[in-house]
């Protein structure tokens, strides 16, 4: 049975379109039943409504009315794309079956090699750090921000001729790729006893 997933963006939305192209292409596996975004006019809304996924616009403030759309959407697992909001316990309280450890099924995409650089603007500050590479981590979300068991890491190279745009386009290219295989994983797993300690800390 395919795993019914809801999808949290605030912005253009390139990973959330690509979790929705790939349930589309693995509709026994995954299943979007819904969008929300605590931004009214973020891009990422039109796109998945042409992309034929129900889209709702819900101010962060209103979670009693979020709660209530992703229970009325039966959501199992959340993504988090692009998502630039902290999620409450009672928001991961959905998402977790029982109380014996295993992380809430929601997943974030963060574009740092956590734990560098958790919080805003991290392609930004890794840019501007001197390192030599960065990268992409996909990881269950828990009560910290950008925190919690990673699924997925990539590299990928910050170059000394690199623009922040050039830096900002690998990573990107990266995120929207690394999102799906995350996802494809975890959907596969019979338990998530794999992800129960924090591994990244
Ligand atoms: C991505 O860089 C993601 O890693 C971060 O927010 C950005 C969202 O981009 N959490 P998009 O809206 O999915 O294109």
């Amino acid at each position: 049975m395919a795993k019914r997933i809801v999808i949290l963006a605030s912005g253009v939305g390139t990973n959330a379109i690509a979790l929705i192209r790939f349930a589309h292409q693995n509709p026994s596996l995954a299943d979007i039943v819904g969008l929300l975004s605590d931004n009214a006019t973020a891009p990422v809304l039109e796109a998945a409504k042409e992309l034929g996924v129900e889209a709702i616009f819900i101010p962060h403030n209103r979670q009693d009315e979020q709660i209530a759309q992703i229970r009325k959407w039966g959501a199992e697992w959340a993504c988090l794309a692009g998502y630039m909001r902290i999620v409450s316990q009672e928001f991961l309280d959905l998402f977790r079956e029982g109380s014996d450890g295993a992380p809430a099924r929601v997943l974030n995409i963060h574009p740092s090699l956590l734990p560098a650089y958790p919080g805003l603007r991290a392609y930004q500050r890794a840019y501007s750090s001197g390192i030599s590479e960065s990268g992409i981590t996909v990881h269950f979300v828990d009560e910290k921000v950008d925190h919690g068991p990673i699924v997925l890491q990539e590299k990928f190279s910050r170059l000394e001729s690199d623009t922040l745009e050039a830096f900002i386009e690998r990573g990107k290219a990266i995120e929207n790729q690394i999102y799906v295989r995350a996802l494809d994983l975890v959907l596969r797993k019979e338990n998530l006893d794999d992800y129960r300690r924090i591994s990244n800390e």
